[in-house]
């Protein structure tokens, strides 16, 4: 699904909160390591500070690593309403990384992260190198407005080839600040 259908479909489908800005809390944000053997160390904690909820975490891997795929999925449930699938992607991780992509909304949220990091990774990662995340948060000003006050679980999993690496989950809730 392209992200074009994802935005038309966010728009189109959600009216039921116009005009509002929002929160975003994460309440869970798990780092899940699947290859043993290339992880020598990993973190991934959420603080709560006032009205947002900010991610940090580290990793490091012991070989190079390249030719990563990326697999993400967003869901979103509503009060009565039954669970909605906003996307389900897989990108070439390394190509995002190299900068090679040249979709708007993946750069747009590429950029918004890198911000946090010690470091712009590029493929292929390196060994012994600490990757970390310092208070990440999700600027509510790059969400569309007519986004519903909604719980949303966002997952991503790494392979290298068709081998799982990790895996990481972020839950939240989505709520309007009127
Ligand atoms: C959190 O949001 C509420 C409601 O918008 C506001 O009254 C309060 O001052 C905010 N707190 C902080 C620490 O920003
Ligand atoms: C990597 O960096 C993070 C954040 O700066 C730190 O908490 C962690 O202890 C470091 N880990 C290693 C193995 O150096």
């Amino acid at each position: 699904m392209s992200f074009h259908k994802l935005r038309l479909l966010v728009f189109s489908s959600l009216i039921n909160c116009s005009l509002c800005a929002h929160v975003v809390f994460v309440d869970h944000f798990t780092f899940t390591v699947d290859d043993r053997d290339l992880f020598l160390s990993q973190s991934a904690v959420v603080e709560q500070d006032g009205n947002r909820s900010y991610l940090s975490g580290h990793m490091m891997i012991n070989r190079l690593v390249n030719d990563l795929t990326l697999t993400s999925s967003m869901d979103i449930t509503r009060p009565q309403r039954p669970e909605l699938r906003l996307y389900n992607v897989q990108l070439n991780f390394c190509s995002v990384l190299n900068n090679g992509y040249k979709n708007k909304f993946i750069r747009m949220l590429y950029n918004n992260y890198a911000q946090f990091l010690n470091t712009k990774p590029k493929c292929p990662l390196k060994p012994n190198f600490n990757y970390s995340l310092h208070r990440a948060y999700i600027d509510e000003a790059m969400l569309p407005d007519l986004l519903p006050e909604c719980t949303y679980r966002l997952k991503m999993s790494f392979k290298h080839k068709s081998k799982l690496l990790a895996h990481m989950q972020i839950d939240g809730r989505l709520l309007s600040k009127r």
